[in-house]
């Protein structure tokens, strides 16, 4: 139904220098694949390139940094330049802002909007014209389940993770008759990525077990699989979310207490030891 996946594929990942990123370039280095490596530290994506390189792939590393459009057109242009072509993009660089609403900076919201959204719409819009061209085309939007349900005191990285789950959903609408397929990741608590590590470093403390989470090994398994089959969505959690979020849309008001009941503590730690 997806139509053929060609084969090397030429995979162009931001964030690609840590976390869940990199893992993902390590996972998929066992199909042989070419890389486009994007994120701004230059140091970190070449230590990347050299591993993908003793598994036998060809890699490009780009300095780039997202919140920047110039720098992101640039980034195309040397993949095309390069490899003459973009099979699969993996909008995946991000931050988080966790903050009480009132205390976040201009800056934070902007660049935080800027690193996490507006670099995925900007990037997707100046790649998807070669893969109109190709015919082929797989575009994987690193989500997450703060888009699947906004929380309390991530406000804005919430707002760009549901951005990211609706522009997965238009361009599906749009694309997949010229064989282009976007699907939005959506993972809880990843360890091994960076972000909610970096969180359990700074609070001490460990998010709700009755939350659970996943691994950032789970989550590249999930890229790889989406590539072959581009479903529209995957939620990645342990235990399983999405009929919490069914109970919550049948049942908005109980389901909002059960979602804060289980997630307010380790958000609020999170954010009163990030205050600017
Ligand atoms: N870990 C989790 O629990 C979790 C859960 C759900 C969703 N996610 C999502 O998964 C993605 C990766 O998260 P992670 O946990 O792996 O985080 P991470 O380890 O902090 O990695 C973030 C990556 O994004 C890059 N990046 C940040 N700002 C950038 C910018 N302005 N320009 C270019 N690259 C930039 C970083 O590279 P440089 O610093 O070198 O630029 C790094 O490679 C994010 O979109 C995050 O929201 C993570």
């Amino acid at each position: 139904m997806t139509g053929a996946v060609p084969n090397p594929l030429t995979i162009l990942v931001t964030g690609a220098s840590a976390g869940i990123g990199k893992i993902t370039c390590q996972r998929l280095a066992a199909g042989r694949h070419r890389f486009i490596l994007a994120a701004r530290s230059e140091d970190k994506l070449q230590a990347v390139a050299e591993e993908l390189k003793a598994a036998g792939c060809e890699s490009l590393v780009v300095p780039t940094d997202v919140a920047s459009p110039a720098a992101l057109k640039r980034l195309v242009e040397a993949a095309i330049q390069k490899f003459g072509r973009i099979d699969v993009l993996v909008n995946n660089a991000g931050i988080e802002c966790f903050a009480p609403f009132t205390e976040l900076t201009d800056e934070m919201i902007q660049q935080t909007i800027a690193t996490n959204l507006t670099s995925a719409i900007l990037l997707t819009r100046y790649v998807v014209p070669h893969m109109q061209k190709q015919g082929f085309g797989r575009i994987i939007n690193m989500a997450s389940i703060a888009g699947k349900h906004g929380p309390a005191y991530g406000a804005v990285y919430g707002a760009t993770k549901a951005g990211l789950i609706a522009l997965t959903q238009s361009l599906r609408g749009e694309l997949i008759p010229q064989g282009i397929y976007s699907t939005a990741i959506c993972p809880g608590f990843a360890t091994n990525g960076g972000i909610y590590d970096d969180l359990v470093k700074a609070t001490g403390k460990k998010a709700s077990i009755l939350l659970g989470g996943t691994t950032a090994e789970r989550v590249a398994a999930a890229v790889e699989k989406a590539i072959r089959t581009a479903p529209p969505e995957k939620i990645l959690n342990f235990p399983a979310l999405r009929p919490v979020f069914l109970f919550r849309d049948i049942f908005p008001r109980l389901g909002e207490r059960i979602i804060l009941w289980t997630t307010l503590k380790f958000l609020r730690r999170a954010a009163n030891c990030r205050k600017p």
